[in-house]
């Protein structure tokens, strides 16, 4: 199954009864495993959840670490960028040249890298001291 379809199934199971703003992602590791997640609110609005963050855990979960293409969808008006958290979080787990595909539910595109989307991301060699 394609991420675009991974994706657009698990945004319907998102729970955004808040915002009623439903987001999906599916990412892809380097085995070719697709994990998926979709954003899941909470009435304390701080302790709701991102997509990205769903399906980074169930890579975890599932024993992988490493993502080797993401994509994003929701029903926006123009392809829906991960937010600013998301993009650390994803960096995480993905080389700089990595493809995230942002997209509208309308089927809009828009594809950018992870160092397009998080410029100077801060890394674990930021904590060296040589
Ligand atoms: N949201 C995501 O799941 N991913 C993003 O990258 C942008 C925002 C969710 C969080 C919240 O549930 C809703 O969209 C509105 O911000």
């Amino acid at each position: 199954m394609s991420l675009l379809q991974s994706a657009t199934e698990v945004r319907e199971r998102a729970y955004a009864p808040y915002s009623r703003f439903k987001v999906g992602v599916a990412l892809r590791t380097p085995s070719g495993a697709v994990h998926v997640g979709c954003n899941v609110e909470n009435v304390a609005y701080p302790e709701g959840t991102c997509a990205e963050a769903g399906a980074i855990a169930a890579m975890v979960a599932a024993g992988e670490t490493v993502i080797s293409e993401v994509l994003v969808i929701a029903d926006s008006p123009d392809p829906v960028p991960p937010c600013g958290g998301c993009r650390q979080k994803i960096a995480e787990f993905a080389a700089q040249d990595v493809k995230v595909t942002l997209c509208t539910t309308d089927g809009k595109e828009m594809v950018m890298t992870v160092a397009e989307l998080l410029p100077g991301v801060f890394t674990a060699a930021h904590m060296e001291r040589t």
